[in-house]
This record gives C-alpha cells, structure tokens and sequence, in this order.
C-alpha cells in the first residue's frame, strides 16, 4: 500500500489518500490537539512495525490498548509492533535517532517523533541547535527513502510575538525538511478538533477537516 491511513476517511481525503511514504509529514498544534492520538492511531490501524520516539511521555500504552480493544485488535499484538525509545534530552535524541540507521529494516512502516521539539526548545544556543535539528531530520528522511517507511514529526507551537501568533517552532528547519504539513486545532466545542492541511506535496493547501477524540481514537464527526 502506498499510504497509511489515518483510519479517519476526510482525513484521508485531505491528505490525498493518507500519510504519504517516503517524506516527512509534520503534525502540529497546541496541547491536547490529538497529535499523539494520531500518530498512535496510524501506527496501530496500518501492518508492520513502528518506532516510536516519545520525548515528553505523552505516549501512552493504555491508550493505545483501549483504542485497539475498541477497534476489535487484539491490543497485545498491537503492543508487540511498536518499539519505544524515551530519550530524556536533545543529545539522547540525537543518539536514538542515529541508532535507527543500524535498527529500522523493511519490517517498519512508521517512525514517530513525539514531539521533536520538546527537548529543542529547553537548549539555550539555537543556531548549533537547527544544525542537529536537520541532521536528525536528514536521518529521518534517509530512513523514509530507504525503506519506503512514513515518518511523522510531532512539533509544538510557541507564541510569536512579532506577527502576534501561534507558530510552529524551528519552522524553518523543519519546513525545508517536512513536505506535509497537518495543523491540528482546538474548537470550543467539546471533543471536536479540526485539521488544516498547511502544506502539501500535490494537494492545494489551506483543506479543513473536523474529528472526534473518542475511545476509538481519532474519528469522523
Ligand atoms: N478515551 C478518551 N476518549 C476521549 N477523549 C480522550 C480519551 N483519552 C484522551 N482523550 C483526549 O485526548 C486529548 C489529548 O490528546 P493527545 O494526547 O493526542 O493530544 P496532544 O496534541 O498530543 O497533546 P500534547 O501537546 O499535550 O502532547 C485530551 O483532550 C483528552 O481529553
Ligand atoms: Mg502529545
């Protein structure tokens, strides 16, 4: 198959067909957005193995235990699959992420970074700082290439003051990087969340599209 699903159909639709192989897709917004309940959602509906890199904790085994019991999967099975890494500052990141040239094979289809920004944005010296940043992100993108595998970068926003908004951080570094690009929002309606499809490689940008958090995980309203 040439793309994972998402398991939500508009989101799908949106992103053409599904998160795309072989690039990066950046998902990002602000706290409880449904960026971690997106990236494990992916990783338990599509076959073969996942990586997952969990910086700030956000990852959740009962959760996805509960979203694939809720699915119908056998939620052991689905734990088997994924492979997670808990790098604790920015430099163990770096190594996680070096580590997977000798680890990652066909068997994977997925590599997350959840969120790659978070020891990132603690470290003082930004500029040597983008420089690891796209080593890490030029790995991830070799590893998708080699063996056809998605990846998706998790990013965090700060508040700019200068334009008077919320931006992703190191944009710049990841832009160049992260071909797709999925902002997820919080709407004051409870439980309803929107994505906004801010970049992509053949779909007009701009698309919007509502889910649910549930249960389940990510779902259609
Ligand atoms: N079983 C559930 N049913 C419905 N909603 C849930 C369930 N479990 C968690 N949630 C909701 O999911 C949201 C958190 O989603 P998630 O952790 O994916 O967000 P996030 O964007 O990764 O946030 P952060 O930036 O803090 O990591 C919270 O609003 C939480 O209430
Ligand atoms: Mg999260």
């Amino acid at each position: 198959m040439n793309k994972l699903t998402t398991g939500s159909k508009s989101l799908d639709e949106l992103l053409g067909g599904g998160i795309g192989r072989g690039v990066l897709t950046q998902v990002y917004g602000t706290f409880a957005t449904g960026k971690t309940t997106l990236a494990m959602q992916i990783g338990l509906l599509n076959h073969g193995k996942v990586v997952y890199i969990d910086t700030e904790g956000g990852f959740s085994p009962e959760r996805l235990k509960l979203m694939a019991e809720k699915r119908g999967f056998d939620a052991g099975e689905i734990l088997q699959r994924f492979i997670i890494f808990e790098p604790h500052d920015f430099k163990e990141q770096k190594r996680v992420i070096s580590k997977l040239k000798r680890m990652v094979n066909e068997k994977f289809s997925l590599i997350v970074v959840d969120s790659i920004t978070s020891h990132y944005r603690v470290e003082k010296n930004k500029q040597s700082l983008n420089v690891d940043l796209g080593k890490q992100l030029q790995v991830l993108l070799w590893l998708a290439r080699k063996y056809n595998l998605a990846v998706i970068v998790v990013n965090q926003v700060y508040f700019d003051s200068n334009s008077n908004s919320l931006k992703p951080i190191a944009e710049h570094t990841l832009g160049y990087k992260c071909k797709d690009i999925l902002r997820l929002e919080r709407l004051s309606r409870p439980g309803i969340r929107l994505a906004v499809l801010e970049r992509h490689r053949f779909k007009p940008e701009g698309g919007i599209v509502y889910f649910k958090i549930t249960d389940k995980g990510i779902e259609d309203v």
